[in-house]
């Protein structure tokens, strides 16, 4: 099975709607000749309904940061589903390690907001990750196996292949150290086979993104793995001709 690329862009809390407009305008051009890849920006709530009006009709699509999984309610702060898609937008990021650590974010919460997303016909795509500790102490397939088990307890086999996975190390967000190729093979196939238990042909569609410290000198290296299915990109995205470049990496 031929599983297209993704590259996503997570600007995480940057740009105002001013600065996401003029980075939109530099970043079609750039893309606009790319084949065979898909392209997401993830931006700040306030920035998605410019993004989306900006980049209707190109091959750049728009996702948010974080989700509610309930429809509406008494949730002071969080945004709902249908607010996102009623808005076009395509996708989401759920469970980002910052999010993780700083914010609360639960495995249960997950295993909620992945089924709710997908309903909405939302792309999720679902952060894990080891912290150095954990790698240092052979925890890494503990806590990956952990996280897959609980986060997509509610998704049925048929919907696996349509959430999109990423692999985060902790220790190479933002820090300029980025995972040995053979580090983000070995978690990424072994992701893979976790998807595998539940369903041996979702996992072969399924969509698993390397995310940790890419920039344009390292994607080629990390896009060419065998289960690496493109990357999520923080820092490197903010910038307009860095994000291109590693679009451009990834393209077939
Ligand atoms: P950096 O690319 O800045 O390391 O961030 C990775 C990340 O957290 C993407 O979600």
């Amino acid at each position: 099975m031929t599983r297209t690329p993704l590259i996503a862009g997570n600007w995480k809390m940057y740009k105002t709607e001013r600065q996401a407009e003029e980075y939109i305008q530099a970043l079609l051009p750039r893309v606009s000749a790319v084949n065979g890849v898909d392209v997401a920006i993830c931006v700040p709530f306030t920035d998605l309904r410019a993004m989306v009006d900006s980049a209707r009709g190109s091959r750049v699509e728009v996702y948010a940061q974080n989700m509610h999984h309930e429809p509406e309610g008494p949730f002071t702060g969080e945004v709902s589903a249908p607010m996102l898609s009623e808005l076009d937008v395509r996708g989401v990021v759920l469970g980002h390690s910052e999010r993780r650590a700083l914010f609360g974010e639960t495995d249960k919460a997950l295993a909620l907001k992945v089924p709710v997303a997908l309903a909405a016909g939302m792309v999720p795509i679902l952060c894990v990750g080891e912290t150095e500790e954990e790698r240092d102490g052979d925890e890494t397939d503990r806590k990956l196996r952990q996280q897959i088990r609980d986060d997509l307890a509610a998704v049925p086999g048929e919907r696996l292949a349509d959430v999109v996975i990423a692999y985060e190390p902790i220790w190479a967000i933002g820090t300029g150290r980025v995972a040995s190729p053979e580090q983000a093979q070995e978690a990424i196939a072994f992701i893979r086979a976790l998807v595998g238990d539940r369903d041996s042909e979702a996992a072969q569609g399924t969509r698993i993104l390397y995310g940790g410290s890419v920039k344009p000198d390292n994607a080629a290296e990390l896009l060419a793995l065998a289960d690496v299915d493109g990357a999520l990109v923080g820092g490197a995205s903010l910038q307009a001709e860095s994000f291109a470049q590693i679009v451009a990496a990834a393209t077939p």
